[in-house]
């Protein structure tokens, strides 16, 4: 391929993407919603309103309503459709929901974690990421790239502009590719990545086109698109699917992720050819929301596995390398070196930290084009099998991720998770929360370790630094669950069930599956799953605790009082899950800390006498039943 120098013809180029001089960015460069996504409702008094009125039967919906869509929801359907942020939100198509509301599982043969790593690796590494200008063509682009092989796969996405992931069907083709990009000329570190940069030559004379690209969304949507979609569903369940739908990570998005993580490896392979990076957490486990971090694993277990040793008579070879005193020593140097190398050379890569006196030392980095917040660690191969069995957990049942994405929700929606490390519950141990719940249904939903351990074959066998993590992997010999309950009912049940757990003195153990003695005094105590010995919560403070159980009880209640039937909510007012992640009124400003201490119940029914005292025309009940809401 020939490539002239950029501003000769009309033609595209292409020139490696340069990390700009000096871009020692502060994080903020990334968009605050990509880094974190919480459902930021700040819609304060309405909603304290909402959840007080809710609470006591006002607004709560007939058991019809709850199964089906009755005239009063249609109604509410059709004002909530109107011109507005729905219809503004380009990109994001309505999906048909998939049938979680009972564990009936389709019976495709399911891949394991391994063949989906495997599969997705090889093909982020026939992949290029390419910064473009806006006016770009997308036929004349890839008619452009196209001389260097078959496209398989490509997408636009914004993010600080416009980008284009680009998947070759071989290898070979982003070699050619490569080998006719230019070097800019600036004063820059010559490194040649996949992630490039397309020129206009002659931009300026060229035609106005109109942009003719559609970006893929990277992004979670808004909360108010949320908070429309979720209070159109036609019951709980139907809005925990959806919630799922609209947040759970894109096609698109999942080989963003394994593409940024190839691209950190080819950096890596700087220093070690032969090194792994690998996602794991929530990009990998089937958890993830759009906008959550990546977490990176670097792997150097294979450099050593490369050579087959050859012992002739009485000789046998071994490399000289440097000792150090520990392994975590060797960790902390080498993820030293491999930050510093970010940080000086790697395109895109900014505001690099190294956090290297943490229990698991880490890199902490933005990959501005992708606009991922990412954690690089090393020597990490038991969050990697953890991750392994959060995706086997997540597969086995449909309820399982529905679940799981609508209690993260609530944890964020009331603060009671937190992207600043703290005392706060952390989304793998909630995770844990609800496998462990699931585990205590009966009949149970998911199986405990134990079980899934008893299942596992000689190639399954796994120990890692002593610890035994051996389970099965392959999904297709875990028998799917008789349970058929109803997320509506699964929800209400795990705030019930953890409302009035003994945390005092028990702890939870999904390798066993039942509630055990506390080996400690920690207030929340949930054993980790292959490092038995340890606690994963163990961070969480009393108070934290206590909140997470007050809320829990407060939720069952409003949950319960919708199953017990009333009036169905007035349109454009929350109900059902959408007015659980509304904050609660234990948030709310206007109660006192001394109310806060009493129970939830008494809470809500004095917020909602308050406001029956500010407007005498609100339509409450005055002798404790419900009674019809006006607003329907
Ligand atoms: P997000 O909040 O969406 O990022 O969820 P996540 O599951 O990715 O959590 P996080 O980024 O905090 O951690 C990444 C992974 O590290 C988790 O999925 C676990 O596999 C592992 N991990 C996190 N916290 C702990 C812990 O306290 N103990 C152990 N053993 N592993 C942990
Ligand atoms: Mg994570």
């Amino acid at each position: 391929m020939e490539v002239e120098p950029a501003g000769f013809s009309g033609e595209p180029c292409l020139c490696t993407e340069q990390k700009p001089p000096g871009a020692q960015l502060p994080v903020y460069a990334v968009p605050a919603r990509l880094r974190r996504n919480p459902l930021p409702f700040h819609l304060g008094a309405w909603a304290a309103w909402t959840m007080a009125a809710r609470s006591v039967g006002l607004l709560a919906r007939s058991p019809l309503c709850a199964q089906s869509r009755s005239p009063v929801r249609l109604a509410a359907a059709r004002l909530l459709s109107g011109a507005g942020p729905v219809a503004a939100d380009v990109g994001r198509e309505e999906q048909p929901l998939r049938g979680a509301e009972t564990g009936s599982e389709d019976k495709t043969p399911k891949k394991r974690f391994s063949e989906v790593q495997e599969e997705r690796r090889e093909q982020a590494q026939r992949t290029v990421l390419i910064h473009c200008p806006h006016k770009v063509s997308e036929k004349k682009f890839l008619k452009y790239l196209s001389q260097h092989g078959a496209i398989n796969n490509h997408f636009f996405y914004e993010s600080l502009g416009l980008f284009a992931v680009v998947e070759f069907a071989r290898k070979e083709s982003v070699g050619s590719l490569q080998s006719g990009t230019l070097m800019p000329h600036e004063a820059a570190i010559p490194f040649r990545s996949r992630f490039l940069s397309l020129k206009l030559k002659n931009a300026g004379g060229q035609p106005s086109e109109p942009p003719s690209v559609r970006a893929s969304q990277q992004l979670p949507p808004s909360s108010q698109r949320l908070l429309e979609r979720l209070c159109r569903a036609e019951s709980v369940g139907d809005q925990l699917d959806t919630l799922l739908q609209e947040l759970q990570l894109t096609e698109e998005n999942v080989r963003l992720r394994y593409l940024t993580c190839s691209l950190i490896e080819d950096v890596a392979a700087a220093y070690f050819p032969d090194c792994t990076v690998r996602p794991f957490g929530s990009s990998v486990n089937t958890f993830g929301k759009l906008g959550c971090d990546l977490d990176m694993f670097l792997d150097l277990d294979e450099i050593g596995k490369r050579s087959t040793p050859k012992t002739v008579g009485n000789f046998l070879l071994e490399f000289q390398v440097k000792n150090v005193p520990s392994e975590r020593i060797a960790t902390q140097k080498i993820l030293s070196v491999i930050g510093e190398c970010l940080d000086h050379f790697g395109p895109g890569c900014v505001g690099v930290q190294k956090i290297l006196n943490a229990r698991c030392p880490l890199v902490r980095f933005s990959h501005q084009a992708s606009g991922f917040q990412c954690d690089l660690t090393a020597n990490n191969r038991i969050a990697l099998k953890s991750s392994e069995l959060l995706y086997l957990y997540g597969a086995l049942d449909s309820r399982v991720r529905a679940l799981v994405f609508s209690v993260r929700c609530w944890a964020r929606a009331h603060s009671l998770t937190s992207s600043i490390p703290g005392a706060w519950i952390t989304n793998f141990s909630l995770t844990m929360m609800v496998i462990f719940f699931l585990q205590r249904r009966s009949p149970p939903i998911l199986p405990t370790l134990e079980s899934l351990k008893a299942l596992a074959s000689a190639e399954d066998k796994c120990v890692i630094e002593g610890n035994n993590c051996t389970f099965v992997r392959d999904l297709n010999k875990i028998q799917p669950s008789r349970n058929t309950e109803p997320l509506e009912l699964l929800l209400k049940e795990f705030f019930e069930y953890f409302g009035n757990f003994a945390f005092n003195k028990n702890s939870i153990n999904i390798r066993q599956g039942r509630e055990q003695n506390k080996p400690d005094s920690s207030p929340l105590h949930i054993q980790n799953p292959f490092e038995t010995s340890l606690n994963i919560s163990r961070n969480v403070s009393q108070s934290q605790l206590q909140k997470f159980v007050d809320l829990a009880r407060e939720s069952a209640w409003l949950l319960q009082q919708d199953g017990e039937g009333g009036p169905a909510p007035a349109p454009r007012q929350p109900w059902g899950l959408a007015a659980l992640l509304l904050p609660s009124v234990r948030d709310s400003r206007s109660l006192s800390k001394k109310q806060n201490r009493r129970p939830a119940s008494e809470r809500v029914k004095s917020l909602l006498e308050s406001i029956k005292e500010h407007n005498p025309d609100s339509p409450t009940a005055t002798d404790g039943k419900r009674t019809m809401s006006t607003h329907a």
